[in-house]
C-alpha cells in the first residue's frame, strides 16, 4: 500500500455506529453540553482528541488530518450538509434533513453476473471481513466544487477477488437501491431510475477504488450513502455512485444514469481533466468548499502516478 494516501487500518469493532453517535449526542445537547470529537477520540485515528465539552463544534467531530499535498480536510459539517443525492433532493443542502430517517439496516449488497462465486453480502459482513482502512480522498464534482474526505472503507478489489471475475468480465456495473417510498426523487420522470454506474474491471481493481463504510470515523452518514458508496477519487464524483445494493460484472459497457441523461455532457469515463471543458462550463478550476478563491484543478484529480497508465492508449478528449 502506498502511504502517500494515508491509508490507516481502522477496526470495524472501533467504530461507534452513526445513530448511537447522533443519539449519544442528542442527549449531551439535552443535557446543555455541546460535544463533537471527544466521542469519537477512541474510534478514529487522527480524529481530534479534546474532551467532552472541550470541544466547542456544535456540528460534529473535527479533524487536523490532510490529503498529500497538506490540504486539511474539510469539516464534517461541510462534507454532510452539502451533498449531491438527487434520489432524495436536487438541493444540496436538503439532502442531510430528507436523508434523515432513511433504512440502511437491512441491507445486503448482490454480487453477480459473470463470477465464479457470485455471492449476496450482509453489510455486517462486508464490515467483519475485510479491513477498513481509512482513506483520505479529493473529491472533484462535475459543477466544480471539491472536498478532501477521510473516508472509511476498503478495496472493492478485494471483494471481487472473493467472487473470482470470470477471464469473460469487462465491466462492472454498480446499482444504487430503487426505495421511491422513502426516496422521493426517485418519483422524478426526469432521470431513469435506479442510479448506475460502471468502471472498466481494471478501474475497478485500482487500488485507489473502494468501497466505503464511512466517514470521519463514524459509519456513512446517510447524505453520503449509507450504509456503503463507492469513491472512485480520479473521476467526477458522479462516479462514485451512493448507497449501493447490486454490484454486476459484465462484458458489456454499463448504461450509466448520467450518460443516458446527457451523452455529450456525461462520458462513461469522467476522468477529472482540466484541459478538457464540460459543454457549459470549464474544468480548468475548482472551489475547495470552504475556501473563498479558486485553484487550479489537476490531471487525474492529482491522482495520475497511480491511474494514468491505464489511459496511456486513450485520446481522453474523445473518450471523455
Ligand atoms: N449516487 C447516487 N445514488 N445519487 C446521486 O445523486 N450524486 C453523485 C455521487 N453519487 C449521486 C451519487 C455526485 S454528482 C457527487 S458529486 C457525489 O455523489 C457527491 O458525494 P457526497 O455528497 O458524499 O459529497
Amino acid at each position: 500500500m502506498n502511504n502517500k494516501f494515508k491509508s490507516i487500518p481502522v477496526k470495524s469493532s472501533e467504530i461507534t455506529p452513526y445513530s448511537q453517535y447522533l443519539s449519544r449526542r442528542d442527549f449531551l445537547k439535552a443535557a446543555g453540553i455541546v460535544t463533537g470529537s471527544a466521542l469519537l477520540a477512541a474510534c478514529a485515528p487522527g480524529v481530534t482528541e479534546s474532551g467532552v465539552p472541550e470541544d466547542e463544534s456544535p456540528v460534529g467531530p473535527t479533524s487536523n488530518q490532510t490529503d498529500e499535498f497538506g490540504d486539511p480536510v474539510n469539516s464534517f459539517n461541510d462534507i454532510t450538509n452539502y451533498n449531491n443525492y438527487y434520489e432524495f433532493s436536487t438541493n444540496k443542502e436538503a439532502v442531510a434533513p430528507l436523508s434523515k430517517d432513511f433504512t440502511t439496516s437491512p441491507w445486503t449488497v448482490e454480487v453477480y453476473g459473470m463470477v465464479n462465486n457470485p455471492k449476496t453480502y450482509a453489510i455486517e459482513d462486508i464490515l467483519k471481513n475485510f479491513t477498513q482502512e481509512e482513506r483520505i480522498y479529493r473529491l472533484r464534482c462535475v459543477e466544480a466544487w471539491s472536498m478532501v474526505i477521510p473516508w472509511t472503507g476498503f478495496p472493492l478489489a478485494s471483494l471481487l477477488k472473493e467472487v473470482e471475475p470470470t477471464s469473460t468480465a469487462q465491466y462492472v456495473r454498480f446499482e444504487t437501491v430503487y426505495r421511491p417510498e422513502e426516496m422521493k426523487g426517485q418519483g422524478s420522470p426526469f432521470y431513469p431510475w435506479p442510479y448506475q454506474e460502471g468502471l472498466r474491471l481494471d478501474e475497478a481493481m485500482n487500488d485507489l477504488t473502494i468501497l466505503a463504510t464511512g466517514l470521519y470515523g463514524l459509519p456513512m452518514p446517510n447524505p453520503n450513502g449509507a450504509p456503503i458508496r463507492l469513491v472512485v477519487p480520479w473521476k467526477y464524483g458522479f462516479k462514485s455512485i451512493k448507497s449501493i445494493v447490486k454490484i454486476e460484472l459484465t462484458d458489456e459497457r454499463p448504461q450509466t444514469l448520467w450518460n443516458t441523461v446527457g451523452p455529450t455532457e456525461y462520458g462513461f469515463y469522467s476522468n477529472v481533466n482540466p484541459d478538457r471543458p464540460h459543454p457549459r462550463w470549464s474544468q480548468a478550476t475548482e472551489r475547495r468548499i470552504g475556501e473563498f478563491s479558486r485553484r487550479p484543478t489537476l490531471m487525474f484529480n492529482g491522482y495520475s502516478e497511480q491511474v494514468a497508465h491505464m489511459y496511456a492508449d486513450m485520446d481522453l478528449n474523445l473518450y471523455y
